[in-house]
């Protein structure tokens, strides 16, 4: 996997290569990225050429041709010559910008490195390889890891820096990777968004200049996602070169794409160097995220594919890793705030029947929380709505045969609250300037110690007050005016890391104190949708808009990087609370089975044939849950290009079993005969479809299976195949 031969790097994965190499003086050059090649020093790709304006570092002397303005970086350095994209920039006690990177040394390291207080993928039986560079100027090591995940052809990649010198450094932007590519001609694809609508595709081709997205939120954000893909302009689902990057980080980051005047194109991704300096004393040492790479050269299907693989298999933890997930009852959209015990007990009791096994008590159980206006962070149960607390409540649910969930909301505080009238300086806010308010609460300090254990201490409390399997830990504002009463002014530019790290040492305590319980991530739905999250909590609400029809979008665009083990969906009432849309339970059915499935209502305002919907949806979710979170996913249609039909399929490892799922979309007139062609089956199967007549699946794939004609707007249906 991991090859070193005299300055040439060259990790392998099943299907791709990746190379660099440690050139004349001591610069690390970039040498490819792609499909797999075999026993070759690529270096010969590199062209020296002599470009006006493009400058010499001093040990090139009179050799015009050498200029890292021109010369692909392993990992890019801003100041000294190269103008494009930077990696790393550095502020000496002098005031100097910039950084000057040469080659070291290497190592390789039994077992895929982890990272202390980050989350990072395991490595089962990898390796690493860790090559140091150095900034003699800065006195700081600059420690490039790589990880080598063979069998899902992801590269993961993080920086250590370590200053070795007798000065502080002030780390201004430290990215997770630079990956500079040899072709100017490539599409980016971001996904995009807002609250309620989360992760929509943006793609074009990268044209001159720099093409970014990130997040300034103190959160990944609604607004766009810390995945990209660099794509060749006509790849597509099944065909042409793709490359993915991910971020395991859940706060401000950057993923920005240069077009430079060579056309080549360089990726850089980490976090967000707006509002971040780091100062590094002298022996201490800052790590950055992970970033993980993958590659396919058969198309996007393939690229989601290793990466959903690698998410379920090497990213979620024990015990939730490739478990089933339970189905469950949230009551928040049923209720909001207003519910005592005996109407979360009568939800229960007719959820109970239909097959649903866990009961989640959402906002509004705590402090003097009727509504938005107070209560947060007064972690102790409202007793004039829940009489004897938790102890009396759980055991009445448990007595209906479900299991217990509790929503928490750890990082807020509203001033109206006991929390805050004792510790008002615990909350980020900057000295001199007015609040900034979102949705009537503050954010609490968690870089800051105290804090976090403060209010873990009462939230440990509560968790062992009685028999909690689940926990819905949600986080409802974007940070502002942040500044932290811990931190000395030069050193406020941590804050929003610190902030992060503080979550994330949080999430990990809880996980060590509570080893069974599930913890879903939730930012007012899917504004912390992270690959960072997904270490701590296997499941994240994918958006507060449970609309089956936006859902087919949003849904959509999150496959391509999360799997479907991963997307919090639900079935809720209709007409739905944000779009007002009505579609039926059946269609909400098959929509939030593209996720961890459970409903947001309550089942005893519904028709008792609604009702029988529901049994049935739940029983056949159970049944095929294996398939429908763990299969191979396929997407058959782009909900964003408005056709008749948004259809998708899983497919079971073995080949042997496929459900394939088809939501229409507004009835016209005349509606079309559709055949849609499936994926992944075997071609020399028969499948039997529905329990119904079969078919090879070379002729399913091909040929099509004829749609039904649909009647009326959104309609559904899946079709479940099983090999004869
Ligand atoms: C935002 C979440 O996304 C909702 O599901 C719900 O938990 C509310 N917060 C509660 O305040």
């Amino acid at each position: 996997m991991i090859r070193c031969d005299n300055g040439l790097f060259t990790l392998h994965t099943k299907h791709t290569t990746y190379q660099m190499k440690a050139g004349a003086h001591g610069v690390l050059l970039h040498t490819y990225y792609g499909p797999r090649v075999e026993g070759c020093d690529l270096s010969y790709r590199i062209r020296y050429v002599d470009r006006g304006f493009s400058p010499v570092p001093e040990e090139a002397g009179r050799d015009r041709t050498f200029s890292l303005d021109v010369l692909p970086q392993e990992y890019s350095a801003c100041g000294m010559g190269d103008f494009r994209l930077p990696a790393l920039d550095l502020e000496l006690p002098n005031g100097s910008r910039g950084a000057d990177l040469r080659y070291k040394s290497f190592r390789v390291e039994e077992g895929k490195y982890a990272l202390e207080g980050l989350p990072a993928f395991r490595g089962g039986e990898g390796e690493t390889l860790v090559v140091v560079l150095e900034d003699a100027a800065a006195g700081l090591d600059v420690e490039l890891y790589y990880g080598v995940l063979e069998d899902y052809d992801i590269i993961t990649r993080a920086v250590k820096l370590f200053n070795r010198g007798g000065q502080a450094v002030k780390i201004r932007q430290a990215a997770s990777l630079c990956l500079d590519f040899q072709r100017g001609d490539l599409d980016l694809i971001t996904f995009d968004g807002k609250h309620v609508l989360e992760r929509s595709p943006s793609r074009g081709p990268l044209l001159p200049g720099v093409r970014s997205a990130g997040s300034v939120r103190g959160s990944s954000s609604h607004q766009h996602n810390p995945f990209v893909i660099l794509c060749e302009h006509s790849a597509g689902e099944d065909h042409g070169l793709c490359y993915a990057a991910c971020l395991l980080y859940s706060g401000n980051f950057q993923a920005a794409a240069e077009r430079s005047q060579f056309e080549n194109i360089r990726l850089t991704l980490g976090i967000h160097p707006w509002h971040f300096c780091w100062t590094l004393a002298p022996g201490e040492g800052f790590t950055t995220p992970e970033a993980a790479l993958c590659c396919s050269k058969d198309g996007l299907a393939p690229l989601s594919h290793r990466l959903h693989r690698a998410i379920r298999e090497r990213l979620i933890r024990d015990p939730w890793a490739g478990q089933p997930r339970p189905v469950l009852l949230n009551n928040w959209e049923a209720t909001m705030f207003d519910f005592d015990a005996d109407r979360l007990a009568s939800i229960a009791k007719s959820a109970a029947p239909m097959g649903i096994g866990l009961f989640v008590m959402d906002d509004g159980w705590f402090g003097e929380r009727s509504s938005d206006l107070a209560g947060l962070g007064d972690w102790t149960v409202n007793e004039e709505k829940l009489p004897g607390g938790l102890e009396a409540l759980v055991p009445r649910i448990q007595s209906q045969g479900m299991k217990f969930g509790l929503w928490i909301e750890p990082e807020m505080v509203n001033e109206d609250s006991g929390l805050y009238r004792a510790h008002p300086d615990w909350v980020l806010q900057i000295p001199g300037r007015g609040k900034v308010r979102s949705r009537h609460q503050l954010a609490l300090d968690f870089s800051r110690q105290e804090v976090r254990d403060h209010v873990y201490g009462a939230l440990k409390t509560v968790l062992s007050s009685a028999d909690i399997s689940y926990v819905k830990w949600d986080v409802n504002r974007s940070l502002a005016a942040v500044w932290s009463a811990a931190l000395p002014a030069e050193r406020q530019g941590e804050a929003y890391h610190r902030y992060v790290l503080g979550v994330y040492g949080m999430l990990e305590r809880m996980r060590r104190d509570f080893p069974h319980m599930l913890i879903e991530g939730c930012s007012g739905g899917g504004g912390r949708f992270d690959a960072g999250m997904l270490y701590y909590t296997p499941q994240i609400w994918c958006s507060d808009n449970t609309d089956a029809i936006d859902r087919l979008r949003i849904q959509y665009g999150t496959s391509f990087c999360y799997p479907v083990c991963t997307m919090g969906a639900h079935v809720s009432a209709v007409p739905n609370a944000q779009t007002g849309r009505s579609v039926s339970m059946e269609t909400r059915g098959v929509a939030a089975m593209h996720g961890t499935f459970g409903y947001e209502m309550d089942p005893s305002r519904i028709t008792p044939e609604e009702r029988e919907v529901i049994r049935r949806q739940v029983a056949f979710f159970k049944e095929h849950q294996a398939l429908i979170l763990q299969g191979d996913y396929y997407r058959l249609s782009d909900p964003f290009q408005n056709g008749p039909f948004t259809a998708w399929e899983q497919v079971s490892p073995d080949k042997r079993e496929a459900l394939v799922s088809v939501v229409s979309g507004q009835i016209q007139g005349g509606p079309p005969l559709w055949n849609l062609r499936l994926k992944g089956l075997d071609p020399d199967l028969r499948y039997q479809v529905n329990g119904g007549g079969s078919y090879p699946g070379g002729a399913l794939m091909e040929a099509g299976w004829p749609l039904p004609l649909p009647w009326g707007d959104y309609q559904s249906w899946q079709f479940y195949l099983s090999a004869l």
